[in-house]
């Protein structure tokens, strides 16, 4: 089960997922999109559930856990992932702004895992990975709303994997650095803000979407499953400068 799977990183996790052997349940909110990417991960061979849904409601990620289980006969990996990003200095932020990015980025994680949890727990194993980012751990003007929402998910992360750790269930996160997708797209194309926003990256360059596929495949894989409770960062260096 993916959230965010209608387009960018979720879009590049599902298809990797699905290369690496697994049936998918794609959510997100565009249908249209999500076919797409059922339609992009089609040569894999496996089966794509198309599940529209809004994560910030705990209904609808409740429905889609039962809908994933009872359509594609069982649930081993959850990838939280849809995020939304509003960017300005905080002054300008109004409770509105605090209350979307929370119920979308934060909300929406605990609703994935408080959805799933029981069912992971009753069959003694599970993969859950959470999209974090960078600006969970690193300051950037502009990002203090979002950047609060990705530090909570480390720190559920941190504490959800010492919780179900007993329960053989491992939770962990991604947190990315800059990656090209429709979330960065905008703020990539002023040549100046480009500039800037790559000195921060040891590496000089920013992520590809493809570039998260394997390692969302290690974390959903046996052979992370002594790992639990980490934040790793994809980031060509940014967070360790
Ligand atoms: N790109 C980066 O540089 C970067 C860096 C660090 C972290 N991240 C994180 O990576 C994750 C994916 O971001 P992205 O770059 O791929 O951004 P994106 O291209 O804007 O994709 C965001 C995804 O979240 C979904 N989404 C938004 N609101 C939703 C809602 N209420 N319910 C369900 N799904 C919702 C969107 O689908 P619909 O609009 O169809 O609902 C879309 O699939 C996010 O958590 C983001 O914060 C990205």
């Amino acid at each position: 089960m993916i959230t965010g799977a209608s387009r960018g990183l979720g879009r590049a996790i599902a298809v990797a997922l699905a290369e690496a052997g697994a049936d998918v349940a794609l959510a997100a909110r565009s249908k249209a999109a999500l076919e797409e990417t059922a339609h992009l991960a089609a040569p894999a061979g496996r089966r794509a559930l198309v599940a529209p849904t809004d994560v910030s409601s705990y209904a609808e990620v409740d429905a889609l856990v039962q809908r994933t289980i009872r359509e594609l006969g069982r649930l081993d990996i959850v990838v939280n992932n849809s995020g939304v990003a509003k960017v300005a200095p905080l002054v300008e932020m109004t409770s509105d702004d605090w209350r979307f990015m929370l119920d979308v980025n934060l909300t929406g994680v605990f609703n994935g895992c408080r959805a799933a949890g029981p069912h992971l727990i009753a069959q003694k194993s599970g993969k859950v990975i959470n999209v974090a980012s960078v600006l969970g751990q690193v300051g950037l003007p502009g990002y203090a709303v979002y950047g609060a929402t990705k530090g909570g998910i480390i720190a559920l992360t941190r504490t959800l994997g010492v919780e179900w750790a007993r329960h053989n269930v491992q939770v962990n996160a991604i947190a990315p650095g800059w990656f090209a997708t429709d979330m960065t797209n905008e703020a990539f194309a002023v040549p100046a803000i480009h500039q800037r926003l790559t000195r921060d990256i040891p590496a000089r360059r920013i992520g590809r979407p493809d570039e998260i596929g394997p390692l969302a495949v290690y974390l959903a894989s046996a052979s992370s499953d002594f790992m639990t409770g980490q934040t790793l960062f994809l980031d060509g260096g940014h967070s360790a400068a």
